[in-house]
């Protein structure tokens, strides 16, 4: 029987799934969570499929040697990679990943003019791919990969002339007629959300899946008896693979971001 005062892991290539663990925290203010940012191999996005896996598989053993009872993979790259992958493998622990917010774009905004950001391996992998389909006859889906774009947040850089020129660069192609919603597919750029609104202006609504990952924890966790009682407040304590003292404290920055 798992304990349920065991903390729940939270797995990113760096710190994008704080955007996500926020979420979390407010939906579930009485859990404990680790948070593991793998910034030593950031980013993930632009590495072989195979090492995603083999990083991830990593950090799952990591996190239970240090006692966990669910792991959330709050990065979509890793999840399109490994989320199968490490379900077969650790099937006794509950797993819960990510993918872009499609569906509610799709659902709040039927024919309309779709463009989901991520990173090109999201983009180009299998679960994407099924996802789009999906919907293609729903809504008009564009696709942008971002690649450097992650990086800004782990930087700490969330404003000035650098990203915005990376920003007008990228989005230019697309803003030649309105777009609906913007899709964040991937768990940094919650945190580049009034970047990306300065290029887009006020029309598309811009969509993250933190609050529907967070919703399924939550689900999980009920399900399998693991919600912890509601008698004292959680913590959260940040790991990250980049022993650096700046880069967690950039994590404490992030997480409590107004
Ligand atoms: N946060 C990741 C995601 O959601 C990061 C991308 C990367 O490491 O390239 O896709």
């Amino acid at each position: 029987m798992t304990d349920k005062t065991l903390p729940v892991a939270f797995f990113d290539s760096g710190l994008g799934g704080i955007s996500v663990l926020r979420e979390a925290v407010r939906m579930l203010p009485h859990e404990d969570f680790l948070y593991y940012g793998d910034s030593l191999h950031a980013p993930y996005g632009v590495r072989p499929v195979e090492e995603v896996v083999r990083l991830s598989r990593d950090a799952v053993q990591l996190l239970l040697g240090r006692g966990i009872k669910a792991f959330v993979i709050a990065c979509n790259t890793a999840t399109s990679a490994a989320a199968e992958t490490l379900r077969r493998e650790f099937p006794e622990l509950p797993i819960i990943g990510t993918e872009p917010a499609l569906k509610p774009a799709v659902e709040r905004h039927p024919g309309g003019r779709i463009l989901v950001m991520a990173t090109a391996m999201t983009l180009n992998e299998k679960k994407f791919d099924d996802l789009r389909r999906h919907f293609l006859r729903e809504a008009e889906i564009h696709s942008v990969a971002c690649s450097g774009l992650m990086e800004f947040v782990e930087r700490g850089e969330l404003s000035g002339a650098a990203l915005d020129g990376y920003l007008r660069e990228k989005l230019a192609p697309y803003l030649d007629a309105p777009i609906d919603a913007i899709v964040l597919g991937c768990t940094h750029y919650p945190f580049l959300t009034g970047a990306i609104r300065a290029v887009v202006g006020e029309g598309p609504e811009i969509l993250d899946g933190s609050r529907g990952i967070a919703a399924q924890l939550r689900r999980r966790l009920d399900e399998a008896g693991l919600l912890r009682s509601r008698e004292q407040a959680g913590r959260v304590t940040f790991l990250n693979s980049l022993d650096e003292p700046e880069l967690l404290a950039r994590a404490e920055a992030l997480f409590h971001l107004p």
